[in-house]
This record gives C-alpha cells, structure tokens and sequence, in this order.
C-alpha cells in the first residue's frame, strides 16, 4: 500500500475503533464482538509497524507498552483533590442533611447520588480535548504522574470529543471489574501464581506500576466522578449536568448516577443500590451524596479536606469473628503448594465461609496466623472472602504458629522457593498424585484436548485405581480398565473410549495449552503455534536457550541480556524472558520429552504449516478466507491452520475484500453475506481439491 493511501486507511481504522471504544466503555453498548474490534487493532497495529511515520500519539494503538520509567514525577493539583466524610447511619445522613438545610436557608436540596466506587481517584488533565497527564491524588496536594499507565485503559480517551474547553481536568475512579479480578485469580490459581487480594489492590497497583506493560495486562476500567481545574471555572449549572456533558464529551460516567430530594431520597437510593449491590458488575464500598447545584456547592464550601456539601454512606463493614481450626496445604497443577485456613463456618456478607485462601506463607507470617486464632473474616467487596486480622486479644495461650513445610503434603517430594517468588513449589513433578490429577484434569479440559467426558471424577478414579500416571497414559485406557471402575456401564464407557479417540486429531495451540507449561495459557499457545508452525520448531527454538539457563538466575549481564533478546523464541510476540525460561524448562525435562513422544506415538497429531503461518510467498499470500458451517473430514481450525501455512489469511468476517468464503453444511450470515457481495463461495469438497493441489488434506 502506498503512503497516502495507508494514511487514509490509518484514520479510517483510528476513527472506528475510537467509535466501538466509545460505545464500548462510555455508552455499555457494543456494536462487535471483541475478534471483530481485535481484527481493526491489529489491521492498525501493522499499517502503523509499516509506515512509523503514520504513527500519533493519541492513536489507540499508543496505549500499550511503553518502556518502564524511573521514579514517578510529582504532579501540583491546580485544585485540591479532597476527600470525603463519612456516615454510616440513617442518621448521620439526616444529619447532614440539616446542616446543608440550615447553611443554605432551605428544605428538599436535590443531591446527586452515585455508587462510591471502590478503586483509585485519578485526574485526567485535557488539553485542547488530548489527554496531556494523569494523575494520582497522593496527599491531596500533590500526586504521582501516571500517565503512561493511564494511557494503556481502554476506557479512557485519549481525545475528548469535539466541544470541550481548552483545560479540562476529569476526577474520576480507576477501578477493576469483577470480571477481570476473578478471570485473573482463576487463571493464576491455575497456574500456581499469586492471586490478587482484591479489586482495588489490583486496580491500584495496575496504575503505580513503573513498567506500562504490566498495567496494560490489567483489566481496568474508570468512571469520571467530578471535575478538577476547568477553563471558564464549568461546564454546566449542575453536578449531574456535568457528568451527562462528561458523558457527551465521552468519558465514562456511572449509569448508576441519580438525583434525589433530601435525606429520606438519598436513603431510599441507598437502599436500592445496596439490594443490587451483588450483581453490579464492580464493587462499590458505599453511595455519595453531594449537593447538585453548583452555586450551592460553592455557598458551602469546605472544612479542612472535605467539602460541606458530599458525603460518603458507607455500606456496613461486611465481617464476622470465627476461629481458625487448621492451616491446610493445597498443592496446585504447577506444585504451588497454597496455604488455606479451615475455619469454624461463619456467614458474612451473605455466604458461609468455612476456608479461606492464605495465598503464600509471606502472607502467613505477616499476618501471623496460627492455629487456634481467632479472626476477622470479611468478604471483600462481595468477591472472596479475605481473612483480614488476627484478633491479638483472643489469642489463645497454645496457638501453634505454621512452620513452613519442607515435603509436599501429597508425595513427599521436598519444596522449593525460587529467589524473589513467594510461592513454594513441590519438585515432585509427576510423580506427585495431586498435581499429577490437576495435569490431567487440565489436558482433558475443553479449551485444550476436550474430553470433556472424562470429567474430574473419572481422572480421580482412574489416577488413585493406579490406571493412568499420566496424561500420557491417557490414550492407553482401554474397555477393560474403564469397567472396572464403579459405576461405569458399557456404553458410556465405549463413548468415553471414542471420545478419546477424536480428540488426538487436534491442532498445535490446543496442545501446547494442554500440556500445561506454566505460563503457557491459551494465547501465548497460539502466538507459539502461529509462529513457528510446527512442535520440533518450537523444541529447537527451546533448547537453544540451555545456555542462559543452567544458571536459573536468569539473564543478568548486559551482553547476555542482548544475545538472548536475538534467540528466535524471543521474536514471537508477547513471549519475555519468563516464558521463554518456562518452555526451556519444560522441554529440558526428559520426563516431559518422553510424554510427548508417547501422545505423538499414541496418534496425538495436528496439522504443522511449513514454515509457521507468517508464510510470506505461499500459493495463497494475499487472500483472505473465511470459514463457515461445520466440515466433515477435518474441523475449521484444522482447515483454517492449512490454508494459513499456505499463505492465507483466515479472517472471522466476510468483506468486498474477502478472497473466498469455504461453507460447510449449516453456514448461516457469513454464507448469504458472501452470496449478497458476490464473494466467491466453496463447498468442502472445492476446498478439499485446493487443499491436495497443493499437497495438504486431511
Ligand atoms: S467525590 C470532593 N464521588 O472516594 C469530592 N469520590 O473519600 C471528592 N470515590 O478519593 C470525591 N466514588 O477516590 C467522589 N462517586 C464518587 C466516588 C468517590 C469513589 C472515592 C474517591 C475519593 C474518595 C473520597
């Protein structure tokens, strides 16, 4: 493409995918799946690789991964950022309600009411509409500079839409959707890594990290609460009027913002909100109320760090006292061996908490917990229930501090520490049973070889009756050992048999994720696969690194720092240093060499693309295929990791610039779109030709 072309192109993609964040984040209304809106990112990502000189600073693609800075820079709030005073009563609210009443001379004030979100403040200073800085509150004077961090949050603009006074400074809360936080967590516990303790610690060590990339990967979001400094002082007469603007002006603002008249309003909110308190889909750890009108505002005024016209209604604190009857070990997929309380079941925040995570033993000793403690059990912002203190008082004079286990509780194997980790790790391997089943359990899953039949009480079954040791084992199960299982009737036996059977035709990504390299999740399985193309590419790729391994303390001189950046592995994109060291230990380990050579030796196959799927001269480079309907000889991602290693690209939607859409039996839009646009249109058996013409199929 030429220049002039690219850089109409670059806008047209620019303006789109600053709509869909739009409509996204601001107005909750999203008009593409997410692969669609990653297909635009990514289509800009590349013109702007391409053509540097294309490349703006308020380009949505210029949120990710700046480099790590030193210290942050102090940032002078023009305008105090104020805290806020608290009620926690019916009556403190009515309370502050007479003392606006009597100050203002008046009765039934209109307040605003909004959730009081529980994450970070931060100012977003906008010059002539671009975002120029952002800040922390720090001690109200003065914060942190942490913009680079707030740059990589898709649901801050980095353009204010048109209309916007020259200086305008947004206050608002950086916060963690339930989501991310329990995705995260879910996926860490996987893995063996250290879960968040909860939303707002996330959210807000997301935006004091000096590295962007790391903030980058967390899933935060914002809402605007109020203005900073403001050329012509407002932008409306109202507070809530404000936030509509804000809204206009396409920043994200609460849906949950009301208006209400006078205490017994602002305490029927209250209500309201905290009965949907569950279900929103981020925490909130109170309602504010603030006077509406800003000339009422400014009547008013302050005393010392908070304003005379808001107030925060805390919702109870949500903790109970129980005792902690055990401190159990948990040993996970990857050996992380989790410290858990038992404790005496207590219901707080709406559920019975009978275990708690403890994380690691760092968390242990700080929080010195021993047996026979009592404790404050909270359930943190309706998510996890959170240990929070031991109760000193109560301590009981035969207490027993954990020590720090040395054997794994399940095989015995010793534990080990890695220099600068928290977690503890059993050596064991495979030859400890418990994560022995977590690998098991993980390669059967869905999203890696699914077989899904086999479920988590088959594996438990089959491990402890000494029929499978591995995953490897998998593909030797036969009829006999499956009927002498309890309660396994013949046919679903012979189901389970055959769906093990389909599962060895799989694809590469799919097999790298279920091999359970820690680290190694679905998409950095894919990235690898699309890379290289091929399992003895990426063993090479592995083994070259031995020498920046045998010592584990990784790569500390300049010089090996630099040799290592040049190893083929470090060119996929988004693999570092860690993962490459995981894949290399991975694959280093003849244990799990030789499981591999077995499940390939079992039939274990996917289709491998010559020299990856970057295939730059390939007979199909420059086309673009959609795939439809369900195929007979082979499953779409198989077909589409063919035509890719052909040199094709695969895409998810149909276009005047799609090549040819291939539709199996029940294709549905893309098929009558394709026929409505007049791309060309191939059954299975076209595609299964093109295929053999150029020597691959089934
Ligand atoms: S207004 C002068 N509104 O709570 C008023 N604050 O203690 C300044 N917060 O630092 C804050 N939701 O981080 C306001 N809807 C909301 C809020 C909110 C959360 C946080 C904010 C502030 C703290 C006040």
């Amino acid at each position: 493409m030429e220049q002039g072309k690219a850089l109409e192109r670059a806008g047209t993609l620019r303006a789109q995918i600053r709509a869909h964040d739009h409509r996204y984040h601001v107005l909750d209304a999203p008009s593409i799946p997410d692969a669609q809106y990653d297909l635009l990112f990514h289509e800009l990502k590349a013109l702007e690789a391409k053509f540097p000189e294309l490349v703006r600073s308020d380009s949505p693609t210029m949120r990710v991964g700046a480099m790590p800075i030193g210290d942050f820079s102090p940032v002078v709030h023009a305008v105090r950022m104020l805290s806020l005073a608290n009620a926690f009563s019916a009556a403190e609210v009515e309370e502050f309600e007479a003392r606006v009443d009597e100050m203002l001379g008046r009765e039934d004030v209109e307040f605003s009411v909004e959730p009081k979100l529980d994450g970070l403040a931060i100012s977003l200073l906008y010059e002539n509409g671009a975002l120029l800085r952002a800040a922390t509150r720090g001690d109200g004077e003065t914060g942190e500079d942490v913009t680079h961090n707030i740059r990589t949050i898709r649901a801050i603009p980095l353009r204010l839409a048109a209309g916007a006074p020259p200086l305008l400074e947004v206050r608002g809360e950086v916060y963690m959707p339930k989501k991310g936080f329990e995705e995260h967590n879910r996926r860490a516990r996987e893995r063996g890594e250290r879960e968040w303790v909860n939303p707002r610690n996330a959210a807000a060590g997301g935006v004091r990290q000096k590295d962007a990339r790391i903030a980058a990967e967390r899933p935060l979001a914002f809402f605007a609460y109020g203005l900073g400094q403001v050329s012509g002082g407002r932008i409306a007469e109202r507070h809530t009027d404000t936030l509509t603007r804000l809204r206009e002006l396409g920043v994200p603002v609460s849906p949950e913002v009301d208006r209400a008249v006078g205490a017994q309003g602002c305490l029927a909110y209250f209500e309201r909100i905290g009965r949907r308190r569950d279900s929103l889909p981020y925490q909130i750890d109170g309602v504010v109320y603030k006077v509406d009108l800003l000339d009422w505002q400014a009547e008013l005024g302050f005393v010392s760090r908070s304003p005379r016209w808001a107030i925060a209604h805390k919702f109870p604190a949500e903790e109970a006292l129980t005792r902690l009857l055990a401190i159990d070990l948990q040993v996970g997929r990857t050996g992380a061996i989790t410290p858990v309380a038992r404790l005496e079941p207590v219901f707080v925040g709406g559920v019975t908490v009978a275990n708690v995570t403890l994380h690691n033993f760092d968390e242990v000793a700080r929080k010195d917990v021993r047996v026979g403690d009592t404790v404050i059990m909270r359930r943190a912002g309706d998510v996890i229930p959170e240990l929070v203190r031991v109760v000193l008082e109560q301590r009981p004079d035969n207490a027993m501090p954990a020590s720090i286990p040395t054997q794994c509780p399940d095989c015995g194997s010793p534990l080990a520490r890695i220099e600068g980790e928290a977690v503890i790790r059993c050596t064991g391997g495979l030859v400890c049973g418990a994560q022995r089943k977590e690998a098991i359990r993980h390669f059967t899953s869905r999203r890696a070889m699914n077989i899904e039949g086999l479920g988590d009480k088959l594996v438990e079954q089959l491990v402890d009756a000494g029929c499978i040791h591995d995953i490897a084992d998998l593909y030797a199960i036969d009829l006999r050992m499956l009927a002498s299982l309890d309660r396994m009737g013949e046919k679903s036996a012979a189901n389970r048999l055959a769906e093990l059977e389909a599962s060895k035709s799989t694809t590469l990504e799919r097999f790298l994720f279920a091999l359970g390299i820690r680290d190694v999740g679905e998409s950095t399985a894919k990235a690898l696969a699309r890379h290289f193309g091929s399992l003895d590419r990426i063993l090479e790729a592995s083994e070259r690194l031995a020498s920046y391994f045998v010592d584990p303390a990784l790569i500390r001189s300049p010089e090996q720092k630099k040799a290592f950046a040049g190893e083929p592995l470090m060119a996929v994109p988004d693999i570092g240093p860690v993962v490459a060291q995981r894949l290399w230990s991975f694959f280093a380990d003849t244990r799990n060499r030789e499981i591999v050579s077995r499940l390939r030796a079992a039939g274990v196959a996917w289709p491998e693309s010559e020299v990856g799927r970057h295939v730059a001269d390939g007979p199909l480079t420059g086309q673009t295929v959609v795939l439809t309907g369900s195929l007979s000889a082979m499953t779409r991602d198989a077909a589409g990791d063919h035509l890719e290693a052909l040199g094709a690209k695969v895409s998810g939607s149909v276009s005047k610039k799609t090549s040819f859409v291939v539709a199996g039996t029940d294709a549905g839009s893309k098929l009558t779109k394709a026929l409505e646009i007049g791309v060309p249109v191939l059954d299975e058996a076209a595609l299964l030709g093109l295929l053999a013409a150029h020597g691959r199929g089934p």
